[in-house]
């Protein structure tokens, strides 16, 4: 199949390509590389064995999308493309909305006038606000509490009520939980500028000795060691899910608008994980537990069971190979 892969150059884009990429299919990385580098493709490509090409521009650039559609006879789309720091869109709420919310409409427009109407859409467990009950599951209801999570509910409607009107499409938002860890080659991994938001880089970087001590927020929680449980899922794992997805699409049942979980389904508190590094790394990993964050919830974790039942997809690695495969990359990263 011939696939286009916005964000394809970031996180989980580059690790999806890899999969997709080395299972034969066509594929073009869109991207922007306001969060990524170039390089990225350079060692996409001894992963997969060949060159892959990388179309270096905007998703809101709907001439530059359309063209490239039509050029690489696209047949599906995998929508990552997005800005993800809930703390940024606080502070500046209008460059979410234009990315994530004007990027992904331009998006369709072009999808719409090539007659290219598969889609996969990276959204997040976000959607679903506090947990009112665990496990999450997709019946759950969504509301968000930041302007990220607002833009991806915003375009997961927009989704819904395209699919609504045209019998044609074939969508699938997929709610990410806390997607971590790295390809097994150690070539690839999450890549943050500056201080990581994300709980694993961080760790990876006081294992490394670049950061004194993590922070832990919050140590009076109420689950078995008091700090925050998380449902923590491997990259390598959500790149399954994307494959599973888009065959779950092209099928008889495929035909409107789905949401699935992405999740392991399993808790793991921030304690257990930096246990878990310590072990895979070898290294001291310090740590002091200071004051809770606000709108941060005691635990979180998915439901997968409707993933499992209709994409045939289920979570495969534990948190040992989350933590090797990170510990992996921080070494690779300090080689370059
Ligand atoms: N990593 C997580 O914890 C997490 C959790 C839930 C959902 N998500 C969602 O998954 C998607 C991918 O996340 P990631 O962790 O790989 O992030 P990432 O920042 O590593 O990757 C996103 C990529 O999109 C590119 N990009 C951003 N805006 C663009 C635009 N306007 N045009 C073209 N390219 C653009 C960036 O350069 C980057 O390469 C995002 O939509 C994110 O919101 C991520």
């Amino acid at each position: 199949m011939n696939i286009l892969l916005t964000g394809g150059s970031g996180y989980i884009g580059s690790h999806t390509v890899a999969l997709l990429a080395g299972a034969g299919n066509h594929v073009v990385l869109y991207d922007n590389l306001c969060n990524s580098h170039a390089d990225v493709v350079t060692r996409l490509n001894r992963i997969v064995g060949r060159s892959l090409v990388l179309v270096q521009g905007d998703v809101r650039d709907a001439d530059l999308l359309e063209r490239t559609l039509q050029e690489q006879r696209i047949e599906a789309v995998v929508h990552f493309a997005g800005l993800k720091a809930v703390g940024e869109s606080v502070a500046d709420p209008l460059a979410y909305y234009d990315n994530n919310v004007t990027g992904t409409l331009c998006l369709l427009w072009a999808m719409q006038r090539c007659g290219v109407r598969t889609l996969v859409f990276s959204s997040s467990a976000t959607v679903y606000g506090d947990p009112q009950y665990l496990p999450v599951d997709e019946m759950h209801p969504t509301s968000a509490v930041n302007p990220y999570g607002r833009s991806k509910l915003h375009v997961e409607e927009m989704l819904s009520d395209l699919a609504a009107s045209d019998g044609d499409w074939r969508i699938a938002c997929m709610r990410y939980f806390n997607p971590v860890g790295a390809h097994e080659s150690g070539l690839i991994g999450e890549d943050p500028s500056g201080v990581p938001n994300n709980l694993m880089p961080y760790i990876a970087q006081v294992a490394a000795g670049h950061r004194d001590r993590l922070s832990v927020y919050g140590g009076d929680y109420d689950t078995p060691d008091g700090t925050g449980v998380r449902d923590f899922v491997h990259v390598a794992d959500l790149a399954d899910g994307h494959l599973a997805a888009l065959n779950y699409l092209g099928s008889s049942e495929g035909a409107g608008w789905h949401a699935f979980n992405l999740g392991t389904g399993q808790g793991y508190s921030v304690l257990q994980v930096v246990r878990e590094f310590e072990r895979a790394s070898g290294r001291e990993v310090p740590y002091e537990i200071v004051a809770r964050r606000p709108g941060d919830v005691a635990s979180s974790y998915a439901s997968p069971d409707k993933a499992r039942l209709i994409l045939g997809w289920q979570a495969r690695r534990g948190l040992d190979e989350m933590c090797a495969s990170a510990w992996r990359w921080q070494r690779y990263g300090e080689r370059l």
